[in-house]
Order: structure tokens, then C-alpha cells, then sequence
């Protein structure tokens, strides 16, 4: 709840004004998918493309922010909405500084992506569904947590013992299990192009 006694102040310089520095607009990409879909490797590609057309990026990641922001977060229903509402809130400030945010969380619960959605204007939050079967997953297990999981060492794990709610209408839903890596960061590029632009 916000205090009552909080009064919002008013700045000069406007997020229009950061935009028309940066010549693009500033918005949001929104990966969603279970853990080892590849979130984070499609994230860490389509910033290298965009940074070399100059565009100011910055990436939010599970595993990163959960080291420092959100180290008091761990893996309980309750826990990962927070987890969700911050980042919300970190990438909404990211994006009023002028900055493109990629964000790569699993965000397993529907209502917590839309009350993120909620937070930008049309066109400014692209959500994608990094969508791979979890039997593919576990077959990755890149950080080998599903083995762990299997073995009663992990609790709470999303798609053993703890929900995944599929998108429902994302902007684009890319399947990692039958494309490449680089076919599924042309989708996303191509998706994008018009809304980097700023239309004043
Ligand atoms: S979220 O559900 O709250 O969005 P987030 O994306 O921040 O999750 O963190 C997921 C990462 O934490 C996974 O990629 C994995 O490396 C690690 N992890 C550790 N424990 C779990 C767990 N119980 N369920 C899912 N991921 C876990």
C-alpha cells in the first residue's frame, strides 16, 4: 500500500525527451518459459543485435537479479509474484530512462505478466513465449537442476512440482525445440522493428 503521505514530484526532462536523445523508443520484450526453454541465450543474442545498430539495451535475468535485488526471494508462489512485481517495476524505471529492457524470467503465472503488461502503453510490451516441450528441457538440463529436481533435491520446481500458465495471447510465441536460435532471434528483430520506432 502507498502511504498517503507520498507526494509524486514532477521532473522537467520527460521519457519523450530520453527517446528523442536515443532516437528510438523505449520498450519492453517480455521472455516467458520454463527454465532451460532458453530464455537467457535468446536474450543475450537479440542484445548483441541491437547493440550494434546503437541501440541502448539492458538485460534483466532470473538468476542475476535473484543474486542481488531479489536475494531475499526464493521459489514459493507467493515469492516468484514478487520476484515478478519488482523486476515489473525495475524494467517500467528502465524504460523511463530511455533504455530497450530484455527480460528473461520464467514468470510461470499469468495475472503477474498482465499486472507487468499493465504497467506499459500499447506497443511498448512485447511479450514472448519461449515455448519448449519440458521433456526437452530436462533432456538440456543445461544448469542440471531438473536432475535435482527428479531427485527430491529441489523443491517447488516449475513444471515438476510447482505451475507453468502458458500465454495466452502473447505477441509472439517461438519454439525453441524445432528452430535455431538465430531463427527464432530474426522473429523477435523483425517483430520489433516498428516499435523501436518513436512516433512523435
Ligand atoms: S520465476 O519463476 O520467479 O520467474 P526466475 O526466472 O526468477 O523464476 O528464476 C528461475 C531460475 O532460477 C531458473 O532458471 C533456475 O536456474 C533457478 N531455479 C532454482 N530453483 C528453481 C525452482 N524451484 N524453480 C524454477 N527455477 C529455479
Amino acid at each position: 500500500m502507498t502511504s498517503k503521505n507520498i507526494i509524486p514530484q514532477k521532473h522537467s526532462i520527460s521519457k519523450k525527451d530520453r527517446s528523442k536523445l536515443t532516437g528510438n523508443k523505449p520498450i519492453v520484450i517480455w521472455f516467458t518459459g520454463l527454465s532451460g526453454s532458453g530464455k537467457s541465450t535468446l536474450v543475450n543474442v537479440l542484445e548483441q543485435r541491437l547493440f550494434k545498430r546503437r541501440i541502448l539495451t539492458y538485460i534483466l535475468d532470473g538468476d542475476n537479479i535473484r543474486m542481488g535485488l531479489n536475494k531475499d526471494l526464493g521459489f514459493s508462489d507467493i515469492d516468484r509474484k514478487e520476484n515478478i512485481r519488482r523486476v515489473s517495476e525495475a524494467a517500467k524505471l528502465l524504460t523511463d530512462a530511455g533504455v530497450v529492457v530484455l527480460t528473461a524470467f520464467i514468470s510461470p503465472f499469468r495475472e503477474d505478466r498482465l499486472n507487468a503488461r499493465k504497467l506499459f502503453g500499447v506497443n511498448e510490451f512485447i511479450e514472448v513465449y519461449v515455448k519448449c516441450p519440458i521433456e526437452i528441457c530436462r533432456e538440456r538440463d543445461v544448469k542440471g537442476l531438473y536432475k535435482k529436481a527428479k531427485e527430491g533435491k529441489i523443491e517447488n520446481f516449475t513444471g515438476i512440482d510447482s505451475d507453468y500458465e502458458e500465454p495466452e495471447n502473447p505477441e509472439l510465441i517461438v519454439d525453441t525445440s524445432i528452430m535455431s536460435v538465430d531463427e527464432a532471434v530474426n522473429v523477435i528483430e523483425k517483430f520489433i522493428e516498428l516499435k523501436l520506432i518513436e512516433q512523435n
